[in-house]
């Protein structure tokens, strides 16, 4: 069992920072010390088999990004990371776990495509994955999935408000879920858009000859958002099951939320670093020489980017100090320009949704400690502690203590990062453009272990295919 000693860094929690070094035994965190620490009289950095300097660099629990799709089934095609090309990229960007969905679409069985994940996942992760299960038409059948899936690591379930006839559920499916999930302790997960307003709304506006990504957002407004949030928050007070409501974005939405938790419910939000930082203006109604207005589809993903005018930014950024909003997820769903978004070309309805930002969560989410948004320990709170608290990880991962996995990033605050495809620039995933092209990044993923394992070095990848392992969760530690 190999041992290794992070020395001189600032060690970086949830609850705070302070100077320490930090032993790995094995895949183990076996001690936090005081800097310079010796053991029985041991110089420690002597006794180890590798020392890693992290003098001036912050020392921080791995990131767990809940929210993937790794060659994901969608919108006509597959996403285009596999599970191989897209943890590579996520372990280099400093994520050393993911949670990515477990697709069923109506008809399938729950318990196939489960296993039907594994067979994907296994053998191909650079760091470690669990999962959750999508539920499109919930069925008797359905129900009896959920406790056998709680029993196998998989304790939270995503139903769909929108999408008719590939994932959307209706109230009453939702109703019977949900009332499944008050009773086996399942988080509730909710992709809330009203898709019947949606789907009259994409109609009119391909008849006006409305066609470019742009139009992807106006057809899906904040009130479809809104009003879904808002129904999945009664279904959940109805019935008592906790939820978990998935890329939020609309500032609406975020207040919704926080009226149901001053109520004292067990309800949370996710947000994504596209909600943050890109809007429909920008963004959705870009044009380029190479795509016309096609260009935006490049951010074509649901719920959309909001217009910059309405003040959606700045009510997300202030949610996720107040814990209004609790966790930053990507939502990782990528496909290329070239032969995927293309599908959608005289069509916004048919560019497939997604938008591909494994790799670049924790340098994104770190800008917001540059700009003095968010503290340290805020950021890693939102990136990796409650992640790993609300899907039932917490001890295991989310947390520098002893006896958490050896999920370790070492991050330079003085380093820099250039993202994009373009020439000097960092990008892994597996598109053929980058959403975050030109972003410059003051702070660099220098070192990333997972269980104990360097997978990143100055930068490098130098971890393995197949190292990564399946997560068995437990039920959510975060209800109150
Ligand atoms: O546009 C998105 N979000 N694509 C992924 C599927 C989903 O709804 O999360
Ligand atoms: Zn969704
Ligand atoms: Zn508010
Ligand atoms: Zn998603």
């Amino acid at each position: 069992m190999a041992t290794t000693l992070i020395s001189g860094g600032t060690v970086v929690n949830a609850i705070g920072t302070g100077a320490a070094d930090v032993l790995i035994d094995g895949e183990k965190i076996a001690a936090v010390l005081q800097p310079g620490s010796t053991l029985l009289g041991h110089d420690l950095a002597a006794s180890v088999d590798t020392v890693v300097d992290a003098t001036g660099k912050y020392v921080i629990p791995g990131g767990i990004d809940a929210h993937t799709h790794m060659q994901m089934p969608f919108g006509g095609t597959e996403a285009s990371d596999t599970f191989e090309t897209g943890t590579r990229a996520a372990a280099i960007g400093g994520t050393t776990s993911i949670v990515d969905f477990v697709v069923q679409y109506p008809d399938e069985n729950i318990l196939d495509r489960y296993q039907a994940w594994h067979d994907k996942a296994a053998g191909q992760c650079a760091i470690d994955y669990g999962f959750h299960q999508i539920l499109s038409d919930v069925q008797d059948s359905s129900l009896t999935a959920m406790d056998e899936l709680i029993a196998e690591g998989v304790t939270s379930f995503k139903l769909f408000m929108a999408y008719e006839g590939v994932f959307l559920s209706d109230d009453g499916q939702i109703l019977r879920a949900f009332q499944k999930g008050a009773d086996n302790g399942a988080m509730m997960m909710m992709h809330a858009e009203n898709g019947a307003i949606i789907d009259v709304l994409v109609q009119q506006a391909l008849a006006r000859g409305e066609t470019s990504p742009y139009f992807h957002g106006t057809t899906r407004p904040w009130q479809a958002e809104e009003e879904a949030t808002h129904r999945a928050i009664m279904l959940a007070d109805l019935t008592g099951a906790p939820l978990y409501v998935v890329h939020v974005s609309a500032k609406q939405a975020v207040e919704q939320i926080a009226e149901a938790r001053d109520r004292g419910l067990n309800v949370f939000g996710e947000t994504c670093p596209q909600y943050l930082y890109l809007s429909l203006e920008d963004q959705l109604g870009a044009s380029s020489a190479e795509w016309g207005d096609f260009e935006g589809a490049k951010w074509v993903c649901s719920t959309p980017l909001r217009s910059k005018h309405e003040g959606h930014q700045h009510h997300m950024w202030q949610s996720l100090r107040t814990n209004d909003i609790q966790m930053v997820s990507t939502d990782h769903c990528p496909f290329c320009m070239k032969d995927q978004k293309e599908l959608g070309v005289g069509d916004f309805s048919k560019i497939p949704n997604g938008i591909g930002s494994v790799e670049h969560r924790m340098d994104l989410m770190y800008q917001g400690v540059v700009t003095g948004q968010i503290t340290l320990p805020r950021w890693v709170e939102l990136t990796s502690t409650t992640p790993a608290r609300m899907f039932g990880m917490y001890g295991q991962k989310g947390v520098i203590q002893p006896g958490a996995d050896g999920d370790v990033v070492v991050y330079d605050p003085n380093g820099h990062t250039s993202i994009g495809i373009g020439e000097g620039r960092s990008h892994h995933m597996n598109m053929d453009y980058s959403a975050w092209e030109g972003y410059e990044i003051d702070g660099r993923v220098d070192t990333v272990l997972s269980r104990g394992r360097v997978v990143v070095d100055a930068g490098g990848y130098i971890g393995d295919k197949g190292h990564g392992r399946y997560i068995k969760r437990g039920l959510s530690q975060y209800l109150v």
